[in-house]
């Protein structure tokens, strides 16, 4: 099944005598899911506004949290002050010879999660679903993003006057690049690459997770 079926079906409803035609147009999960794609290059015709970031961040008041602590806050980081992080923070590891981001295709805003108490085993968890149900909020608003966990955290701290210790950047922006998944089998390697330009990311099949 086509992964936007559901956008595009036409679903018929009966009440009563009256018949009503509804268009589903949001998206499915699947297609959020294959959206949500780590960009590591973005529009720089596409400004992110703080407005913007704020409505990512209100996933939050709507997530699960470990013992509902919901110890999480969030610096917003857009125009100018984004020059600050871009230095601070490693993309694609993976692939050092490209030195990423492309010059011109900066993220332009970025979300700096932090916690108000120290990182626990339990912190790190709510850290995870916080992130990625911002990334598909973002995906849902035709924007992209990455999670950046390889950053300097004393010199953001500095930098950005954070009052609490970041645990993880995710950048913000509307992504340029190709991005394909190709399944792999576990044992194959799990690097993502590129190939013509297009940057190609294995992820094990269904087959071999279930154990
Ligand atoms: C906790 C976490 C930390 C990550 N840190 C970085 C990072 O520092 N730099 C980077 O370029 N990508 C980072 N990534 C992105 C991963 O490399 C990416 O999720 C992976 O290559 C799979 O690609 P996909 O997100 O498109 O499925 C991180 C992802 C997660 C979940």
């Amino acid at each position: 099944m086509a992964d936007n079926f559901l956008e595009r079906r036409m679903e018929e409803l009966h009440d009563g005598k009256k018949k009503t035609i509804v268009k589903r147009v949001g998206q499915t999960l699947d297609s959020l899911m294959m959206k949500n794609r780590s960009h590591r290059g973005y529009d720089p015709d596409a400004p992110v506004s703080e407005e913007l970031l704020k409505r990512i961040v209100e996933v939050n008041t709507r997530i699960p949290s470990a013992c509902n602590q919901q110890v999480l806050r969030f610096r917003l980081v857009t125009k100018d002050e984004s020059a600050k992080v871009l230095p601070l923070i490693k993309m694609g590891a993976a692939l050092p010879e490209l030195h990423l981001p492309f010059a011109g295709t900066e993220p332009p805003a970025y979300i700096i999660i932090c916690s108000k108490e120290k990182e626990t085993k339990l912190v790190d968890m709510d850290l995870g679903i916080s992130a990625q149900s911002m990334l598909l909020k973002a995906v849902e608003m035709g924007y992209n993003g990455l999670i950046i966990g390889a950053f300097n955290k004393e010199q953001l701290k500095e930098q950005l006057s954070l009052p609490y210790d970041p645990l993880l950047v995710v950048a913000i922006g509307k992504g340029i690049e190709q991005i394909r998944l190709k399944e792999i089998k576990e044992d194959e390697s799990h690097k993502y690459y590129r190939e013509e330009g297009v940057h190609i990311v294995p992820k094990v099949g269904l087959e071999d997770l279930v154990i």
